[in-house]
């Protein structure tokens, strides 16, 4: 066959020929494709505002090009000269990871070079990486260590009206930083006048020590310039809280979308998506379909449930291709939303909230809207976090239906009455006003930042949720007396990248010898949905499921599973592979197809494992930075339990007489989840990891403890014995 290229070239084209076009041409098409952006035609405007002011706030409709843009504009600028950057946050894993491989595309380099990405667990990035998509919460992190954050000249804080928890912490932090660097003698740490500010940090001084006494400070990095970029609008709050920052809007472009709402309210939310689904694809023209649900599970089942039904689908009809996004899906996976659906087919997007904003995908004509989505809830009066089921907000449920306007008119199902819509809250209350901040306030005081009440936050969080905090960690010992970060056990804690409860636990595990297993533990806990029960395979799945249920509870069921693992697949490997340097792709691709299959065979998410997996390893780094050593108890499960007691204590409940549970400190009655392996098994005592709230409270993740452990191992929180009013020492305030 005649190449198209003969028309306009002599020599005769082979195949690399056809690479090198195939490559430019998607250059051209990227770079055209970057230039009919909403964006591009203020981004001369949008430079000039960076410049001459200290912060600037950027509104924009989803996908006018904000997140993949400005941080180019500000590139070609001249920002990142003398080795500075340009760090990006996302509220989202997810976010942080495809936006950066887009912009990497962009800009003709690998994810991981001039542009590259840090979520936790997980570093992308490298000595020349100029452009860091990160996510909020590793921000707060490299301030721990990097106070001043000298290696910005801009960070943009992304999707702010998100409001996430770590976002509006940043809002505090980044003004401090923003004074301190305009203080022109910031180049000493010692230098008095940032004592007197509170410059001298407890953070900075573990600076000094890990670089050796000598600053890190030394050289000027001149103002940090700040970027707070928004999808909807408002503005006001923004500007006014950066100190009558300027704004600057980005026209979008957004068709009609038609809105159809249900008669009547849906029992069951997942089989009217699925029916939806199909009705569309039946009936409607072409165009991908966006279904908004609330996790990883719902997403699989539902995934699944597809994949069936799609097979009764007459032979004529086009494909349905279903591809999933969440945050917990392992990064190549993630790309394939923004493939287009290949000739024939069309695509269902099957995702978390994320795609409400932060992700722009190509090719939405329809939305699916339950109108739900999971969101942290926290009783400050009880001290009890949840993850809770709940309807979105007015504007949440605009922006999922804008999302199928983006290229042509579109259409939005939401799955609930008209009625129920107007009754939606406005809008989404910030995350700071309905969390435990536990966490929080334990990286403000590792920051040196003590008086938390007294914080510039944004939106104050209520002041019972800070000091019940305070009491949290207090408790937990992370706090001395004065309220200042105890030595070292809370600067130990602050440097994990988890809970301080979790943290707590994997240091007192040290000290009872069983840290290996609790960094099994941990790290299982850190997943979602690692067993795996279809609907259609229910038996075969428990019976799977029994190889490594312990009596004693699931943590010891969650540690069998990966020794189990390691046994027959890690040393497997090891034995079958005689060479290690065979070990190409032709054998990783043999290995990945044996983890596959033993996950297969028993039930197991292997996108969780796996997961799992690359987190144990990452906090067994924390641990050997700590100089902690990782010791393994061995079969004595006696002694992981009385650690998992000594480090859960406050999440203990114990039977009462009608086989309820009540949660000791919240005095909250709870049932064990049916997904546990303690389900209908009635111990007296357990402590737990999680509460969920569908129609009851449940417990999960369970141990079976001894509750005459409780006053042995936390005698500061449970008065001697008398367990049936376990008393709580407070603050004193
Ligand atoms: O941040 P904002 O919502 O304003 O837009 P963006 O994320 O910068 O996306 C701009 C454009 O890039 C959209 O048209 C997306 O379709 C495209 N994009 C893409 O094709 N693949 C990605 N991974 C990210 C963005
Ligand atoms: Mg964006």
């Amino acid at each position: 066959m005649p190449s198209m290229a003969s028309r306009y070239s002599q020599r005769p084209s082979g195949p690399d020929d056809d690479k090198r076009r195939s490559f430019k041409d998607g250059r051209r098409a990227l770079l055209e494709q970057r230039r009919s952006l909403p964006i591009a035609s203020v981004a001369e405007k949008l430079v000039e505002h960076v410049k001459k002011s200290d912060t600037l706030v950027v509104i924009g409709e989803t996908g006018s090009g904000k997140t993949t843009q400005l941080p180019q504009f500000l590139h070609s600028a001249g920002f990142c000269k003398g080795g500075m950057m340009i760090g990006i946050t996302q509220p989202r894993r997810v976010a942080a990871i495809t936006v950066a491989t887009r912009v990497a595309e962009e800009m003709g380099t690998e994810v991981g070079k001039e542009v590259g990405y840090s979520i936790r667990f997980e570093d992308v990035t490298s000595p020349v990486t100029q452009l860091k998509y990160m996510t909020d919460g590793m921000l707060l992190r490299e301030a721990l260590l990097d106070p001043l954050l000298s290696k910005y000249s801009v960070i943009v804080i992304d999707e702010a009206h998100e409001r996430t928890i770590h976002t509006d912490v940043l809002f505090g932090l980044l003004k401090g930083v923003q004074e301190r660097r305009k203080c022109a003698g910031f180049s000493h740490i010692h230098d008095n006048k940032l004592n007197s500010i509170g410059q001298n940090t407890a953070a900075e001084k573990q600076v000094a020590v890990v670089s050796n006494g000598h600053s890190l400070f030394r050289k000027s990095t001149g103002p940090l310039k700040l970027v707070v970029m928004s999808a909807t609008l408002d503005t006001k709050g923004f500007c006014d809280y950066f100190n009558g920052a300027t704004a600057v809007y980005v026209q979008g472009r957004q068709f009609p979308v038609q809105i159809f709402y249900t008669y009547t309210a849906e029992a069951d939310y997942l089989e009217a998506a699925l029916l939806t689904t199909f009705q569309i694809h039946m009936e409607e023209s072409l165009g991908d379909i966006l279904v908004f649900l609330t996790g990883q599970e719902e997403i699989e089942s539902m995934e699944r449930l597809l994949r069936e039904r799609a097979t009764h689908l007459p032979e004529t009809a086009l494909k349905l291709l279903v591809v999933p996004i969440y945050a917990a899906l392992p990064s190549e996976h993630q790309m394939r939303v923004f493939q287009p659906a290949p000739v024939g087919a069309r695509k269902v997007i099957l995702a978390t909230n994320i795609a409400e904003a932060s992700l722009t995908i190509p090719g939405i004509q329809y939305v699916i809207d339950p109108g739900l989505v999971k969101a942290r809830a926290y009783n400050p009066h009880t001290g009890v976090e949840s993850l809770a089921i709940v309807p979105v907000s007015k504007a949440q449920a605009q922006q999922r239906s804008g999302r199928a306007g983006r290229e042509a008119p579109g259409k939005c199902f939401r799955l609930y009455t008209e009625d129920s819509f107007a009754k939606l809250d406005d809008t989404t209350v910030p995350e700071i006003k309905r969390c435990n901040l536990a966490n929080v306030v334990l990286q403000l005081k590792a920051l040196g930042i003590d008086d938390v009440l007294g914080f510039d936050f944004m939106d104050k969080p209520c002041r019972t949720t800070i000091v019940k905090s305070l009491e949290h960690l207090y408790t937990l010992g992370a706090l001395n007396d004065e309220g200042k970060l105890s030595d070292p056990l809370g600067f130990r804690m602050s440097r994990f990248p988890l809970e301080p409860l979790y943290a707590k636990a994997m240091l007192v595990s040290s000290e009872f010898g069983c840290s290996k297993e609790m960094l099994a533990a941990i790290a299982m806990l850190s997943v979602e949905s690692l067993f795996y029960t279809p609907r259609d395979k229910i038996k075969e799945a428990n019976n799977a499921k029994k190889r490594f249920a312990s009596q004693d509870g699931d943590h010891i069921t969650f540690i069998n599973v990966l020794r189990i693992y390691s046994l027959e697949v890690d040393e497997g490997q090891r034995g079958g592979d005689v060479d290690s340097s065979t070990l190409d792709r032709r054998a990783s691709k043999k290995t990945e197809k044996v983890i596959r299959n033993w996950c297969t065979a028993n039930y197991i998410n292997g996108r969780s494992l796996r997961r799992a997996i690359d987190i144990r390893k990452q906090i067994q780094g924390h641990m050997e930075s700590m100089g902690l050593p990782i010791i393994s108890c061995g079969e004595d499960m006696l002694v992981f339990r009385r650690c998992l007691a000594a480090s859960f204590f406050l999440n203990a409940a114990r039977r009462q007489l009608d086989g309820t549970y009540r949660a000791l400190s919240s005095r909250q009655t709870v049932s064990i989840h049916p997904s546990s392996v303690l389900h209908g098994k009635k111990p007296e005592c357990v402590v737990f990891n999680e509460l969920v709230r569908t129609n009851r409270s449940y417990i999960r993740s369970i141990t079976q403890i001894d509750s005459l452990w409780l006053p042995e191992l936390a005698p500061q929180y449970y008065a001697a014995l008398d367990l049936a009013n376990p008393t709580q020492r407070s603050l004193q305030s």
